[in-house]
């Protein structure tokens, strides 16, 4: 593929990007620039484009908005001391990409092309990459059935787009402990469904039960297994993680209806590199409950590419609290989150081979 680029000739000025860049909070504000890739059952994809961010125009017909066939990635671009821009793993999320789109019956972009894809806009728009501590650029690939047509089939006309979002912490109060809440009444995703795929209607259908958790005072919900209503399964937007007193690792094992995250695969893989233990497995709801009650469950955190490592402290059923919100955030969810952020912002080496440079 070879893309074709067209400047904006209405992007912001300096002074307009800097107070952005100063204080973005998270999905805010996009940067002046966006790919598109067309795709038909005909001629494959085609017509590659950087061109200026703007409204896209649909016909109200377009498969998307009637069926929801749909899927996204999330992943980050981080400038180094020296100036130079980075991505992590970009090679896992274009598989993830791909295995969504087989799951949702959309065409696959191949490795090379999303690579390039993200390389093409970071490098239009490297000046919205921020370098204050802690912030990046929130670079998000998503695919779009775009055929106008209402019959129940896959669409024969797609478009892959990405668009880029300078970012700093996902949660308002940056790494301070989170609370999470239970959804006691609803599943996120059911057996053989698309809970494994990154599309938009499994982030549709956790956003009722994560309106419960604000009104409850909670950041983040947790999902139960959709069989028996028991076992651990991920929370609305990241995986979940406990450390146990004896100091090892656990988090749910990939039960065909969790995402595969990246941050989750790259947790693993520094906790077994310090030797720790570490247990990929059903873990009952019962477990953590009693575990913080007995003092065997000793930290919790979230783990995805928009929170990172979110320190929880505390779980909230309707009838329990389980920890101490006020809790400060564990040692060794700390120590995780600081070395994969050294990893990713150049701090540290770089010894699985994970960065890749935009
Ligand atoms: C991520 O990028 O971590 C996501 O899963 C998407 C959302 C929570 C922003």
């Amino acid at each position: 593929l070879i893309f074709k680029s067209t400047r904006s000739t209405h992007g912001r000025s300096k002074t307009e990007r800097d107070a952005i860049l100063a204080d973005p909070g998270f999905g805010k504000y996009f940067s002046d620039h966006m790919v598109s890739i067309d795709w038909t059952v005909e001629k494959g994809w085609h017509d590659a484009q950087v061109k200026p961010y703007g409204p896209l125009l649909l016909d109200p017909a377009s498969s998307v908005l009637h069926y929801a066939q749909e899927i996204f990635e999330g992943l980050k671009a981080y400038r180094h001391a020296d100036g130079s821009i980075w991505t992590f793993r970009p090679q896992a999320n274009a598989e993830r990409m791909q295995r969504s789109a087989h799951r949702l019956a959309l065409p696959g972009l191949p490795t090379d092309a999303f690579i390039e894809s993200l390389k093409q806009l970071v490098s239009m728009d490297a000046d919205w990459v921020p370098s204050a501590p802690d912030t990046c650029m929130y670079l998000r690939p998503f695919t779009i059935a775009n055929e106008s047509f209402l019959g129940v089939r896959s669409a024969h006309k797609a478009t892959y787009f990405v668009i880029a979002s300078p970012v700093g912490p996902y949660f308002s109060k940056g790494v301070a402990p989170v609370s999470i809440w239970l959804s006691e009444d609803f599943t996120r995703a059911a057996v053989g469904g698309t809970g494994a795929a990154k599309c938009g209607g499994n982030y549709a259908a956790s956003l009722l039960p994560q309106q419960e958790a604000y009104k409850n005072g909670c950041s983040q919900v947790l999902f139960l297994d959709p069989q028996e209503g028991k076992y651990l399964e991920e929370l609305g937007g990241m995986n979940v993680f406990l450390v146990k007193k004896d100091g090892t690792l656990i988090t749910p094992e990939l039960s065909g209806s969790i995402l595969e995250g990246v941050t989750r695969l790259s947790i693993l893989q520094l906790a077994r590199d310090r030797g720790l233990k570490v247990e990929e497995r059903k873990i009952s709801i019962d477990e953590w409950r009693n575990g913080v009650a007995s003092g065997d469950i000793v930290e919790a955190f979230a783990a995805g590419t928009a929170a990172v490592v979110a320190p929880i402290s505390a779980l909230k059923g309707r009838d329990f609290v389980a920890g101490d919100e006020n809790a400060p955030a564990g040692k060794l969810t700390m120590s995780l989150r600081q070395e994969l952020t050294d990893i990713q912002y150049g701090r540290a080496p770089d010894r699985h081979g994970w960065l890749k440079r935009l």
